[in-house]
């Protein structure tokens, strides 16, 4: 057993003296529960320590590359027993989905432990670059691929404008492949905007997420990501305007 403070300090959060003034304050909670008192002794590594809310043991953060197979919950769990990305990841640390895919989408989605990192990412001020696949019904006209790069108006408003390339017809079964670079990442986007020229999506695939694709994985496998991936995807998340 060590004294709050001590342990407080020893993780590197703060000076001995300071983390006292945290405990005095009401800024420190053990096993969920405020302490106030200095005399308190802990189990360094078993009781669980918050300061101001946030674990002093933080798990090490990891990053992943995921590709979700299309019939699965970007979340980490399911009350309905469906399966979801963290199923595809057998790792120590907690992760989560940075954002989210469809059930019905399949492609490439993130997954870390570090809640800064994925809200930096996720930031719509941010836009990062994402690549999506759609075999869509019918075939559109260039008119209304054109609508689709110039922004089409949703019931949230109207999207950005966007980069749209199509990618091959198949006239005798009136379908057609096209590829579609957004950076907005609202609810069913993409399969909104189809929608709204009449060309309901049938499948859809995230290809790209900024500079990271799915090369070299197949469907439920995931790689971690390099740190100087990660790196890159912060400075571009920091310097893009906003
Ligand atoms: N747009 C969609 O419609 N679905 C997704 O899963 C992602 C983007």
């Amino acid at each position: 057993m060590e004294r709050l403070q001590k342990v407080i300090a020893q993780a590197g959060v703060t000076s001995r003296r300071k983390a006292e003034e945290l405990i005095v304050d009401g800024k420190v909670k053990v096993n969920g529960k405020v302490v106030r008192e200095l005399g308190v002794k802990v189990i360094p590594n078993k009781d669980k320590i918050e300061v101001n809310g946030i674990p002093i043991d933080r798990e090490e953060p990891v990053y992943y590359l995921l590709y979700k197979p299309s019939g699965v919950i970007s979340s980490v769990n399911d009350d309905k027993g469906r399966k979801v990305v963290t199923d595809f990841l057998q790792l120590e640390q907690r992760v989560f989905p940075v954002g989210r895919l469809d059930y019905d989408t399949s492609g490439l989605i993130l997954m870390t432990n570090d809640g800064e990192f994925a809200n930096l990412l996720m930031h719509p001020k941010h836009r990062i670059d994402k690549v999506y696949v759609a075999k869509v019904r019918g075939i559109p006209t260039r008119e209304m691929l054109k609508q689709l790069q110039n922004g089409v108006v949703l019931e949230d408003g109207k999207t950005a404008p966007a980069k749209v390339k199509m990618m091959s017809i198949d006239k005798k079964k009136q379908t057609a492949i096209v590829r579609l670079t957004i950076h907005e990442g609202r609810n069913r986007q993409v399969r909104r905007m189809f929608d709204a020229i009449g060309h309901p999506v049938m499948k859809l695939k995230r290809e790209e997420y900024s500079f990271l694709n799915l090369r070299g994985l197949n469907p439920g496998e995931s790689r971690p990501l390099k740190p100087i991936e990660v790196k890159h995807l912060r400075e571009l998340a920091v310097t893009k305007p906003s």
